[in-house]
């Protein structure tokens, strides 16, 4: 059997967990893999029996690819998804798409120029219990969408500097701004608060108020100063029934759908990392219909997670798609 020969760019910890779904799957090859830390590419492509590079630029000029996963922190985006294009190579991109909005949205219409078929690691909507929760929410008018993300500042050195991570708010609520619009559609506007930090300049806390084309209203909460994690998950609220999905880890996730009769919860250990990949591939092999996030639909939760970053950040009101 002929196998999909793909590279990884960026060997940290999200990479670890691609690399490991991809190396699960008989009909691809894990064929180079890149760091700017070499002795961390080094390990890696060690493990997988693949070739090392110290630049992922290098390595997207020169090894023969079938895909590529980009899985560098936002900062580091821009020149590699450029490479990517040069060579009309499908690839797969971490969230968030970069530290700002003007580098996704340059990226964008390049690869909608090229046709180029492309995946965004928003996973919570791999996940089986999201699934459900669309088809609870499908023929109901959600009123109210309360999330949160609290937790402990991760350690990943660029993460405490806002230039180079985007903030709390960009990187990681990002994925409950990209399920509020799964669940209950487009936002319209954001206002949006936030309280520094004694250190660094991602803030301590902050809160978006959204209001969805709709008319349904809601609240976005990020805090950062916990000693771990405490509470992640989005929770909507139509006529008589209130449905919650939170995530305790990357595999560990969990639906509670409350109404008058009661209350029901049901968990998922399923690895939504390998569903998105599975995915990807079975597109570019022909057999799947379509990624569930291409870039165009992650630049809208991007642009989103943005504008609420903006709000704060200048004390005013952010309309979607100013
Ligand atoms: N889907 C999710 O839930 C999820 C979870 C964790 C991380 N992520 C995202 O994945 C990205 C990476 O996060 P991480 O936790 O793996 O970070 P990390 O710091 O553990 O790993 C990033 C790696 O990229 C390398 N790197 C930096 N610039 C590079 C460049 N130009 N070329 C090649 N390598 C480069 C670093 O040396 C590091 O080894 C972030 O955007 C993050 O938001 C997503």
């Amino acid at each position: 059997m002929s196998r999909l020969r793909v590279a990884v760019v960026g060997t940290g910890f999200i990479a670890g967990r691609h690399l490991a779904a991809l190396a699960g799957f008989d009909d691809v090859e894990v064929v180079a893999v890149a760091d700017v830390v070499p002795t961390r590419a080094g390990e890696v492509a060690a493990r997988y029996g693949a070739r090392s590079h110290p630049d992922g630029t290098a390595l997207l000029e020169t090894e023969e690819l079938d895909a590529v996963w980009l899985c560098v922190p936002p900062f580091a985006h821009g020149p590699l998804e450029a490479a990517a294009l040069a060579r009309g190579l499908p690839f797969f991109v971490e969230k968030p798409l970069g530290p700002d909005l003007a580098t996704a949205e340059a990226i964008a219409v390049d690869v909608e120029a090229a046709g180029l078929t492309t995946a965004v690691g928003y996973h919570w909507r791999h996940v089986d219990l999201v699934h459900r929760a669309q088809e609870l929410l499908r023929d109901r008018s959600v009123h109210l969408v309360t999330g949160a993300w609290l937790d402990r500042t991760p350690g990943a050195p660029w993460w405490s500097r806002r230039a180079a991570s985007g903030g709390q708010v960009v990187e990681q609520t990002t994925h409950l701004f990209d399920l509020a619009r799964l669940l209950a559609g487009e936002v319209d506007t954001v206002t949006a608060v936030e309280r520094p930090a004694p250190e660094g300049d991602v803030p301590a806390a902050a809160t978006t108020l959204l209001t969805f084309a709709s008319g349904a209203v809601g609240t976005i909460s990020s805090a950062r100063v916990l000693g771990r994690r405490h509470h992640v998950g989005l929770q909507l609220v139509t006529e008589g029934l209130a449905v919650e999905v939170t995530e305790r880890g990357l595999s560990d996730h969990e639906l509670r759908v409350a109404d008058a009769d009661g209350e029901e919860t049901s968990g998922s250990e399923e690895d939504p990392i390998a569903v998105e990949d599975r995915e990807f591939l079975d597109v570019l092999l022909g057999e799947a219909p379509g990624v569930r996030v291409p870039y165009a639909e992650g630049l809208r939760s991007h642009a989103l997670a943005c504008a609420a970053d903006r709000a704060a950040r200048e004390g005013r009101p952010a309309r979607l798609g100013d």
